[in-house]
């Protein structure tokens, strides 16, 4: 038996899984990635991803954390054993944290600018300022690695105190004050888009489509956003599944969650594009949307100060959500496997991740053109990082809808989905052959990025791993017949 608990109400799991897919990427990375393809054509692309791979996904990674109700890696652990498969599926688990660890050191920077920025706007710093000084300031930000260090410890310290309290004292009833916090705030600063900026502009810009605009590589980056956005294959919503109610619907609140976080991503950009179009700015300014060409228009605008300040707060609180579904998967491991107590474990988790991100604050700057990173791989420790977690989150998506697809029994399904046979149907055929050709096929297109002699150790790697995956895997399930 495991230790496990189970969140307080049968519809935390949902608060806590809507806590993690909502973050920097339906505020920050959300806009300027439908701003750079395009608008309309982008968001059609996504939102099918997210129907038919996001969300089958999202059904097959919560079933295998409630089936096993351990965390990720003694969760596969234990998986694999009691369905006699390899115990390379365990590489599930593991990919996961790894992830999980990875993401965390540069989230954590990322969603520190918001810090600074909320600073900024309280005090008024930039009121009335042009748009050389607020690009000046980021630029400015960006160069200094003791505020970078300063805003992503602060903010990896607050994330790991509430992950530290426990999953009750800690992360539900953080979440439970947060989180509608959050979509008051959202839908406040949607009003203020509607009466000071340029709604329409937005609207037609996002909703408006044409498929001539339509790349390859924007198909490539929808799909990519929707497995981050939707937090997959990173153990985050494994972690959490492992506490849910046996009673929740997995199939209601996948969709359910899937739904909302695609909402606030929609609302996100259409306040955020009323903004910037309203003050007359462009569409596709890349990252630098949310953090030059935004605190510009509310610079412009009227009680800019006080309401860009809110805004921040509300990318602050997303990002707070999210960054304590990374730690939750490595710290449970650690308190199951090694039996550390619950302080000790996210202590260790949060300092590794914190150590680690001192490599993201310095491709800002001091390591911004040069440097190991820049000799070895051809980008900054940033970029580098970033990729590895763009193949790993894929990767380890890939392996869950195989698992969940072919390794779990029917009954076994049909227990956890409580189901009618043609939506179980429908699910496992997207598991077994739709999500992981599609991610395949994004996966193979991510690999030639690589600098150099990474292309094919790590291709090696995969090719290698996969086939004694599935031969163990074939082997020992035949044996059992
Ligand atoms: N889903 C989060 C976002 O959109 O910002 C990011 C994230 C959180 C990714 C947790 C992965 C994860 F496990």
């Amino acid at each position: 038996m495991s230790t496990h608990n189970v969140w307080t109400h049968k519809g935390t799991f949902l608060l806590a899984a809507v806590g993690s897919a909502v973050g920097l990427g339906n505020l920050w990375r959300f806009p300027y990635l439908t701003g750079e393809n395009g608008g309309g054509a982008f968001i059609l692309v996504y939102a099918l991803t997210i129907f038919a791979v996001g969300i089958p996904i999202l059904i097959a990674e919560t079933m295998l954390g409630r089936a096993s109700r351990r965390s990720p890696i003694m969760g596969m652990r234990f998986l694999a054993r009691t369905h006699k498969t390899s115990r390379a599926w365990e590489s599930i688990g593991w990919l996961g944290g790894a992830s999980a660890f990875l993401i965390l050191s540069f989230y954590s920077v990322i969603a520190g600018w918001a810090i600074h920025y909320t600073w900024q706007m309280f005090t008024g710093s930039l009121v009335g300022a042009d748009a050389q000084t607020v690009s000046d300031g980021f630029d400015a930000l960006l160069a200094s690695p003791a505020l970078l260090t300063l805003y992503h410890t602060l903010f990896i310290i607050a994330s790991g105190l509430i992950v530290g309290l426990g999953i009750h004292k800690g992360i539900e009833s953080s979440l439970r004050i947060l989180m509608p916090a959050l979509f008051l705030i959202l839908l406040g600063v949607l009003a203020y888009g509607f009466v000071n900026g340029d709604f329409a502009a937005a609207a037609s810009f996002l909703f408006t489509f044409n498929l001539a605009e339509l790349s390859l590589e924007g198909w490539l980056q929808a799909m990519g956003q929707s497995f981050f956005t939707l937090s997959l294959g990173m153990g985050a919503i494994m972690a959490y599944g492992a506490y849910m109610s046996d009673q929740a619907s997995l199939t209601r609140t996948a969709f359910a969650v899937a739904f909302v976080d695609t909402a606030v991503a929609m609302v996100a950009g259409l306040a955020i594009f009323s903004l910037v179009f309203g003050a007359g700015l462009d569409a596709g300014s890349g990252p630098g949307l949310m953090f030059i060409s935004l605190p510009l228009a509310f610079a412009e605008m009227p009680f800019g100060a006080l309401i860009g300040g809110v805004f921040f707060i509300l990318v602050l609180g997303a990002a707070i959500s999210s960054s304590i579904s990374l730690i939750e998967p490595v710290a449970a491991f650690l308190v199951e496997r090694f039996d550390l107590t619950r302080p000790q474990a996210v202590f260790g988790m949060v300092l590794a991740s914190w150590a680690l991100g001192l490599l993201t604050v310095s491709s800002f700057n001091i390591w911004a053109e040069t440097g190991l990173f820049h000799d070895l791989f051809g980008r900054s420790a940033f970029d580098f990082i970033e990729l590895l977690t763009n193949i790993f989150m894929p990767l380890g998506g890939m392996l869950i809808a195989l698992f969940a697809g072919w390794a779990l029994t029917h009954s076994e399904v049909m227990k956890e989905m409580r189901t009618s046979e043609t939506w179980f149907q429908v699910w496992r055929f997207l598991v077994r052959f739709v999500a992981p050709a599609a991610v395949a096929f994004v996966f193979l297109r991510t690999l030639p990025q690589v600098h150099g002699y990474l292309i094919p150790a790590i291709g090696a790697l995969v090719i290698v791993g996969a086939f004694a995956a599935g031969r163990t895997f074939l082997v020992e399930k035949s044996q059992e017949q």
